[in-house]
């Protein structure tokens, strides 16, 4: 062991300073520094099991093997990892605490019976562990379950069983005695992280780690760790609804952009193929209110349906409250219907929920909204075969919207007979048919025409 010091890192960025500031200098967050004490350590006592050795050759006799990605046996996952789990590879999944991280990877453990697996629980005893399998209802020989923290402990069963896929529930729990910090700061993360990488490129291993996630919704440790692994997924939803979304923020293997859709079953995780069909509910039911959006989640289009309550407020600050919806976006929007539609919604109570709990990021959903909002209002109920696409200016412009003919189709396949969209979207396809498009330029028009119909 050399000389020990004491160093102060960003437990945002992983920035060190010789002293405690209030701020930090590399990524301006305020209050993260923490006293850390940093050991100069033997690095050649590598934790490894034994060092391959490198050599460098020419580009051009570099060998791709064919089967490089392993089928994790569950279809949205497959496609949020862009095709399988890339041997070698190093994937992080973050997410809120009880979201379903630990269910997905057992799941998948459980589900891979052609591979060897080994799940390293550090949160949890065997038994829970088990008691979670017996609650999916399935059992695997072949995944073998290891409650432990130390991370050289770790390795000395990876040595022993060798397991073609490393699961690690979850990073922040475990340490390494190479870092001498407490588990879960910057220092043992990235200690216990760079070893867990050096090792899945050395036996071309598969590692998955689980990461949590902190008050401010970041992956705690966040740029250490989402630099040096190669994919990055987010779970992502509300505890209280069904619905998961599995976004790849970062892909070295594939594109970003597919999410896996996912539902909450009593016995695990369930995939959802077909979102749209799920989050629109019956049609027959005409409500004042309620809108159906055509949103993209990355690159796959899925219809949401938002639903709105607009009433008068007993406060003298009316209340505004958003489920799935960005409230400063909800706010935009309500300024606009007051100024640009003369409709006085700012003494009103405002709610605003998207179904199933899925968070829309989507700007195309601002017409559907400000749609719900204004029927809510004025309580005349919306044809439940329209729906909408566009985004809303300031000045209350409908603005044009991506892959708007991949939204038109996938309306027309759940039976909408109308689209509202911009006048501004002109690569409409000409083949498109049984839907009527209606191109708008301002918001006012629109809803002379919604209200005229009544
Ligand atoms: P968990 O995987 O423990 O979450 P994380 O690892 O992200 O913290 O899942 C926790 C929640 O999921 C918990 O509230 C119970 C629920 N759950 C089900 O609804 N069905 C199930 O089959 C399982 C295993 C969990
Ligand atoms: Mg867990």
């Amino acid at each position: 062991m050399g000389k020990s010091k004491t160093i102060y890192v960003c437990q945002n960025c992983g920035a060190t300073s010789p002293k405690w500031l209030g701020k930090c200098q590399a990524c301006h967050e305020w209050n993260t520094l923490q006293e850390e004490v940093s050991v100069k350590t033997n690095r050649q006592n590598t934790l490894l099991p034994e060092d391959k050795t490198s050599k460098a050759v020419p580009i051009n006799e570099i060998k791709v093997e064919e089967t490089q990605r392993i089928d994790t046996q569950n279809n949205e996952l497959n496609r949020t990892l862009g095709g399988g789990l890339v041997k070698g590879s190093v994937v992080l999944i973050g997410g809120e605490p009880g979201i379903g991280k630990s269910t997905l990877a057992l799941q998948m453990a459980l589900d891979l019976t052609k591979h060897k697996i080994l799940y390293v629980s550090a949160e949890e005893s065997l038994q829970h562990v088990k008691i979670r399998a017996d609650r999916l209802g399935r059992l695997n020989p072949q995944c073998l379950i290891l409650s432990e923290t130390s991370l050289e402990k770790i390795f000395l069963q990876i040595k022993q069983h060798n397991p073609e896929i490393i699961i690690i529930d979850s990073i922040q729990t475990i340490y390494t005695s190479t870092a001498d910090a407490i588990p879960g700061s910057i220092t043992q993360i990235r200690e216990c992280t760079q070893h867990l990488v050096k090792y899945a490129k050395t036996y071309e291993t598969p590692i998955i780690l689980i990461g949590h996630i902190n008050k401010a919704g970041h992956l705690a440790g966040p740029k250490v760790l989402e630099h040096v692994v190669d994919t990055v997924l987010q779970f992502e939803g509300d505890q209280h609804h069904i619905y998961r979304i599995l976004r790849a923020n970062k892909n070295r293997f594939g594109a970003v952009g597919e999410p896996g859709i996912f539902e909450m079953a009593n016995n695990g995780l369930r995939e959802v193929s077909n979102p749209s069909e799920l989050l629109l509910s019956d049609k027959q039911n005409e409500t004042a209110g309620v809108a159906a959006a055509a949103t993209i989640e990355g690159i796959r289009p899925l219809m949401t349906e938002v639903q709105a309550l607009v009433s008068n407020s007993s406060f003298s600050s009316p209340q505004r409250n958003a489920t799935g919806f960005d409230r400063n976006r909800l706010n935009m929007l309500l300024a606009v219907i007051e100024k640009r539609l003369g409709y006085k919604i700012s003494d009103k109570d405002v709610f605003l929920n998207t179904t199933g709990g899925l968070k829309i990021e989507d700007p195309a959903a601002d017409l559907a909204v400000i749609s719900a909002l204004i029927s809510s209002g004025v309580d005349i109920s919306i044809d439940r075969n329209i729906c909408f696409a566009g985004e809303i200016g300031l000045s209350g412009e409908i603005r044009a919207v991506s892959r708007i003919n991949q939204r038109i189709n996938e309306a027309q396949k759940l039976g909408f007979n109308t689209i509202y969209v911009s006048q501004q979207n002109k690569n409409i396809s000409k083949s498109i048919k049984n839907i009527n498009v209606i191109q708008i330029q301002k918001i006012e028009e629109f809803v002379k025409k919604m209200l005229n119909k009544k």
